[in-house]
């Protein structure tokens, strides 16, 4: 990015340990931005912070689980003794969940649920002190195609980031009057350790995706785009556009196609 409109603003990005936290920490440093990047896993995070800092700003590598509350406020104390306030927040940081809703255990779905929507929340609320500080403040939430449609044997991955989908409307409206925007960045297949680090129902894998995943870099970019935009949704990969768009127009049809992506339940592996 040739020219630097975060210059001077603070970004916290949660999940900057990898995948597409990493890769949108240095784009957002690209444009100028100090970053504050948080996960579970510091040494990570320290070096993701000393490639965001060679780029020529400041970064702040914190290590918190955003499960936990005083994790979640430590972040918030030394975000706030760093850089005073925070213009961007990017809850990124999630997981997934493969199989069948009958398969999948209570405490994995209760996992995914914690992580992905009590995790975004509970920085969200931390944040708003700081945020409220910064003129033209925002929240970007990173969703998934899957948010928007509740496909097979991803269900309680699909209704996580559902909830993420519907928190993101209802806080857009919430904050409107204080000029604070609430953005929705939902990607869809990407490459990442995503798929590594989702957890699976018992004898439950699932096969390669004939599809061609889009790079963490490229939904960085498009996110760092949106947040300079001020744009309230981007849906990113063409199937993913494609499926968002068929379902919202011809829902029967996309039940169909779903149902056979469902049938028959051959996945096992064990
Ligand atoms: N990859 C895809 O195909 C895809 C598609 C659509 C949407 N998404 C969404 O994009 C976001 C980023 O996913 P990704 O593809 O970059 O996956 P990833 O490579 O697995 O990265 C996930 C990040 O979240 C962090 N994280 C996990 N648990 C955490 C916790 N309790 N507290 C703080 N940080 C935690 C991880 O760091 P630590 O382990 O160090 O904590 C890591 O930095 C997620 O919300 C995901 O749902 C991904």
């Amino acid at each position: 990015m040739k020219t630097q409109p975060f210059k001077g603003r603070v970004v916290l990005i949660t999940g900057a340990s990898g995948g597409i936290g990493r890769a949108a920490a240095k784009r957002y440093a690209e444009a100028g931005a100090d970053v504050v990047l948080a996960a579970r896993r510091l040494p990570r995070v320290e070096d993701a912070a000393r490639e965001v800092a060679s780029l020529g700003v400041r970064a702040l590598p914190v290590r918190c689980d955003v499960t936990v509350g005083e994790d979640v406020e430590r972040l918030m104390r030394e975000t706030e003794a760093a850089f005073g306030g925070l213009d961007v927040l990017v809850n990124n940081a999630g997981q997934g969940l493969y199989g069948p809703l009958e398969a999948i255990s209570e405490a994995q779905l209760r996992q995914v649920f914690e992580l992905n929507v009590f995790g975004l929340w509970r920085v969200t609320r931390a944040a708003m002190p700081l945020l409220r500080r910064r003129p033209g403040a925002q929240v970007v939430n990173v969703s998934s195609v899957l948010g928007h449609r509740g496909l097979p044997l991803l269900g309680g991955y699909c209704a996580s980031k559902a909830a993420v989908n519907a928190m993101t409307e209802s806080l857009r409206a919430e904050l409107a009057a204080e000029g604070i925007r609430v953005l929705l960045v939902s990607p869809g297949l990407t490459e990442s350790e995503f798929r590594e680090n989702r957890l699976h129902a018992e004898g439950w894998r699932q096969e390669a995706i004939p599809l061609k995943a889009m790079s963490a870099e490229d939904v960085a970019t498009a996110m760092v785009r949106a947040s300079l935009r001020g744009r309230r949704d981007t849906v990113l990969t063409l199937p993913g556009r494609v499926m968002v768009l068929a379902n919202r127009l011809v829902p029967g049809l996309f039940d169909r196609i779903a149902r056979r992506m469902a049938a028959p339940p051959k996945k096992k592996d064990a």
